[in-house]
């Protein structure tokens, strides 16, 4: 077959693992041909595109970001985009198309496997809120830099007698402020899934400068919610799927616990360093997995499915499935957090 790949959306540790495995076992197994799309789905509707052999993917699983490169184009939106991307894969002469994504990649796919066009998807993200999947890779990477971030956070912050904020990404979805808060040992963790109860943070960190520590570290995740504020943007412009660019609460909090506690109180804001440099060995290996599993899709003629990790084993579901709703934290992760907080 004459497969074709992309990459779309905000890029993510393992990408490149995917995109490996995929190739190498088409190639060695199957006989398949690739070719990768550029830039995501804009690449598909310019017709842009680079040879994918044994030679060009060669060491590619072991690197962060995307050797594809990557955009957050709708094609939904685009006037006979739909039309467009049919002809490119025609003129291509394309069997199947493999399109790496999040829930707004993916809905595109889902859109063009709706309207006869061979394709599978495969669940990225580091905010891993895609639903069907116990784990998107990316995630454990960004929740490694996060976690190796506040650990450094603690001794600035305890040297300085200060509180520090850390803001870590995750859009409306708490796992990466979940899982680096809590391995990162924060004092208070915020999760956008629960409103924030500001009276309750600055009680937390009272308690620690009332028991000998005078610091406190605070996780929040960007797509929380400020009492009497909301989400708080980096800009008014959205993107082509909708989406607001999150960015600012841990400026906008710790300004708050400043003037409401009296501590020194600075603010970090990780940003895109979650989603940089090389993958974990977790992700190199997730990433592979899905790859295999993504071309083996292609050969069952899986349209419109995704792979997705159930347990120990790397199987599928239908795009719709996964897509229907952003998987969040719930109660059993709102309980460790508590658990694990001053009582206050
Ligand atoms: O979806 C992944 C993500 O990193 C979110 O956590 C974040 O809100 C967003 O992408 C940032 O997007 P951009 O790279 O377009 O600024």
């Amino acid at each position: 077959m004459r497969v074709a790949l992309l990459t779309g959306g905000g890029d993510c540790p393992g990408l490149n693992a995917v995109i490996y495995a995929a190739v190498r076992k088409g190639i060695q197994t199957y006989g398949d041909e690739f070719i990768g799309f550029l830039n995501g789905w804009r690449g598909v509707l310019d017709n842009q595109f680079i040879p994918l052999t044994l030679e060009n993917i060669d060491g590619i699983q072991l690197k962060g970001g995307t050797i594809l490169h990557s955009s957050r184009t709708n094609v939904k939106k685009i006037p006979g985009g739909i039309e467009k991307v049919q002809e490119v894969l025609k003129t291509n002469k394309i069997d199947a198309l493999i399109a790496l994504g999040g829930d707004d990649t993916q809905s595109v796919t889902l859109y063009l496997a709706e309207n006869g066009i061979n394709a599978v998807g495969v669940p990225k993200t580091i905010d891993n809120d895609i639903s069907g999947t116990d784990q998107t890779f990316g995630f454990d990477t960004a929740v490694m830099i996060a976690t190796e971030a506040i650990d450094r956070l603690h001794t600035t912050a305890d040297s300085h007698n200060r509180v520090i904020v850390c803001e870590v990404m995750g859009r409306d979805a708490g796992w990466i402020a979940y899982a680096s808060g809590i391995a990162g040992g924060a004092h208070v963790v915020l999760v956008p899934e629960q409103e924030i109860d500001i009276d309750h943070v600055c009680a937390l960190l009272k308690y620690n400068y009332d028991h000998g520590k005078h610091y406190g570290i605070v996780v929040v995740a960007e797509g929380c919610h400020l009492p009497e504020v909301g989400q708080v943007v980096g800009s008014k412009e959205v993107d082509s799927f909708g989406h607001a660019r999150l960015s600012g609460i841990g400026e906008a909090l710790s300004s708050l616990i400043e003037k409401k506690t009296g501590f020194e109180t600075r603010s970090v804001n990780l940003g895109h360093t979650q989603r940089g440099g090389v993958p974990t060995a977790y992700d190199r290996l997730l990433g592979q997995r899905y790859g295999l599993h993504a071309i083996d899709m292609v050969h069952e003629k899986k349209w419109g499915r995704i792979a997705v990790l159930k347990g120990l084993d790397v199987t599928d579901i239908t795009i719709k499935e996964a897509i229907a709703q952003n998987r969040r934290l719930d109660q059993r992760f709102f309980n460790v957090i508590k658990d694990l907080e001053a009582k206050v």
